[in-house]
Parts: structure tokens; C-alpha cells; sequence
């Protein structure tokens, strides 16, 4: 808990061809507090406060992407499955490098009942490590994300959208309804409400499901919970004297209609189901 209050330690970190500063605290070696700049190598995700021992580590680490089974791959990204128990450094390096980006308290050490779903880019150098998240391998609470982050370098591109759809087709592959920890952040929250709406909106004015709140929910592995609270903010629901029914108002329709507008301008993507070669753990 003590963590929480502690100051950012980091001034500047590189990592591929990207400089970025972090945001928060996260427990590297204190001796790494008064380098300029901490070196990641983007592969193993290893750190060096200087120059000369990433080189060296760079001439010698032969990793070209994440350790694990590349379980989906369209024509843009890539995902690999990865065990915390098997990849247990990987697995730390990881969660020390996202610590620096997310606020409250995440595990660093105990990644063992862990399982990380991470996704990359690829090109003639490599499969570059673009975001993650993680999963408990039990959920009690039948949460489908821990911690999900997507690097700054690569934020606001849509790929938050592609982790958050990619762990809602785990869901769907598992037969279980699914729904990230919680407290989320306030960008946790951005991003999976944006994602909610536009999903819960989608299959409502396509007609795929019937308009309610549990069917909806089915379909797109979400829970009654989020679905509820997504059509409350959005002023979806009326209520008579059986119950609710869902609205499609006027104000969400010519709400999606711009989205869709940003999307066409932006170059929409999305997970193709048919590309996930993978069966739930046992
Ligand atoms: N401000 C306002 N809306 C935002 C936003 C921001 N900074 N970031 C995301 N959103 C909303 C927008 O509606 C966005 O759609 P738009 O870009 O078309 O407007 C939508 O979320 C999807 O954005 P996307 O580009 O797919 O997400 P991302 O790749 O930036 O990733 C997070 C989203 C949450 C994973 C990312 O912000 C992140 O890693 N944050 C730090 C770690 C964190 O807090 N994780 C959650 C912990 S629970
Ligand atoms: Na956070």
C-alpha cells in the first residue's frame, strides 16, 4: 500500500526507438533512480541503466518476440499467450514496466496465477510489443482482465479497443460471461465504456439479439451488470409497470453515426474470430 504515495522514479526510459517518460512509481532498482535514462530492451523487456550493458545485452538477446504461444495473428497484430509460472522474468519485467504507467497497486512478484495476453506488431525486425493484459487463471470474482494496459507510444490508436474485444473472445470461447477488475482506472474506464456502448449499441441496431438486457449480454459475453449500467448511462431504459425495455434513442443513433464517421477517417479495426487458434486452459 505504501507504494501508492510513492513519487515517480523514473525520468525517461527507451525502449525500441521510443523515448517516453513515465507516469507513476514502479519498485526498479533503486540504483536505477539516478540513471537519465533506463534502458528496455523491447524483446525481454530487461532493463540496463546505461548505454553500454543494453548494448551488449542487445548484441547477445536473441528473442524476436514475446515468450509464449502466438495463439492469433491477422494481417496487423499478433497475441501471444504467455504463463507467469513458465515465463516468471518475462513475466516481472512486464509487470515492472506497466507499474509505470498505472496507478494503483499491481503485482510485480506473484506472477504465477497469472496468465498475460500480450499483442504485437510485426515487421522485418520483429513482433514489437505493443499492449497487454492479464488474466487470473481462477477468478472467483469471473473477472477476464487484471490489469490491461496499452504502452503511450501506442495509445489512442484503437489498439486499447482491439485488448479489450481480444478478452471478450476468450470469454465467448470459454462459455462464461466475463468483466475486468475492478477499481478500474479513469482511462481503464474511458476505454471500456467506449467499448461497451459501441458494442451493446451495434447488436441492437443490427437486431442480431432480442432487446434485452440478458440476451445482449450472451451475445457479446458481457455481463447483465455492465450491460445494465451501460444502457442506464445512456439513457436506454424505460421503464413500465412489467418491467424494462431497451430505446434506441435519436441522441445514441446520431451518436454512433459520428463515431462511425471518426472510424471510417481513422481506418477501423477489429479481432476476427476465425483467427483465434485456441482452447481454454484446463
Ligand atoms: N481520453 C478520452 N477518451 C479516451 C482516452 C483518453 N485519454 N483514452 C481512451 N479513450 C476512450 C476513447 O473513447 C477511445 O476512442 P477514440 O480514440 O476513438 O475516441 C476509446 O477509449 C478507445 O481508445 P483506444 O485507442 O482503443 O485505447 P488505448 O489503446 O489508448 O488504450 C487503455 C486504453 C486504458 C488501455 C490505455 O489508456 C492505458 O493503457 N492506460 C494506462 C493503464 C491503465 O490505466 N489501464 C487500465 C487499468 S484498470
Ligand atoms: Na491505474
Amino acid at each position: 500500500q505504501t507504494e501508492i504515495s510513492r513519487v515517480r522514479n523514473l525520468d525517461k526510459i527507451q525502449m525500441g526507438k521510443f523515448e517516453i517518460e513515465p507516469w507513476y512509481f514502479s519498485p526498479y532498482p533503486t540504483e536505477f533512480v539516478d540513471s537519465d535514462m533506463v534502458y528496455i530492451c523491447e524483446f525481454c523487456l530487461g532493463y540496463y541503466g546505461d548505454v553500454t550493458p543494453f548494448e551488449r545485452h542487445r548484441s547477445k538477446c536473441t528473442l524476436l518476440h514475446p515468450p509464449g504461444n502466438e495463439i492469433y495473428r491477422d494481417d496487423y497484430v499478433s497475441f501471444f499467450e504467455i504463463d507467469g509460472r513458465r515465463q516468471r522474468t518475462w513475466c516481472r519485467n512486464l509487470c515492472l514496466l506497466s507499474k509505470l504507467f498505472l496507478d494503483h497497486k499491481t503485482l510485480y512478484y506473484d506472477v504465477d496465477p497469472f496468465l498475460f495476453y500480450c499483442m504485437a506488431t510485426r515487421d522485418e525486425h520483429g513482433c514489437h510489443f505493443v499492449g497487454y493484459f492479464s488474466k487470473e487463471k481462477e477468478s472467483a470474482e469471473g473477472y477476464n482482465v487484471a490489469c490491461i494496459l496499452t504502452l503511450p507510444q501506442y495509445q489512442r490508436r484503437g489498439f486499447g479497443k482491439l485488448l479489450i474485444d481480444f478478452s471478450y473472445l476468450l470469454s465467448k470461447r470459454e462459455g462464461k460471461l466475463g468483466s475486468p477488475e475492478k477499481p478500474l482506472s479513469d482511462l481503464g474506464l474511458l476505454g471500456y465504456r467506449a467499448y461497451w456502448q459501441e458494442m451493446i449499441v451495434d447488436i441492437l441496431v443490427d437486431g442480431r439479439v432480442e432487446a434485452n438486457i440478458e440476451d445482449v449480454g450472451a451475445a457479446l459475453a458481457m455481463t447483465t451488470n455492465d450491460v445494465l449500467h451501460t444502457l442506464q448511462n445512456l439513457n436506454m431504459l424505460r421503464y413500465s409497470g412489467k418491467g424494462h425495455c431497451i430505446v434506441l434513442t435519436d441522441a445514441v443513433l446520431e451518436q454512433r453515426e459520428r463515431q462511425k464517421e471518426k472510424e471510417k477517417k481513422k481506418g477501423k479495426r477489429s479481432i476476427e474470430p476465425d483467427k483465434l487458434i485456441w482452447k481454454p486452459p484446463i
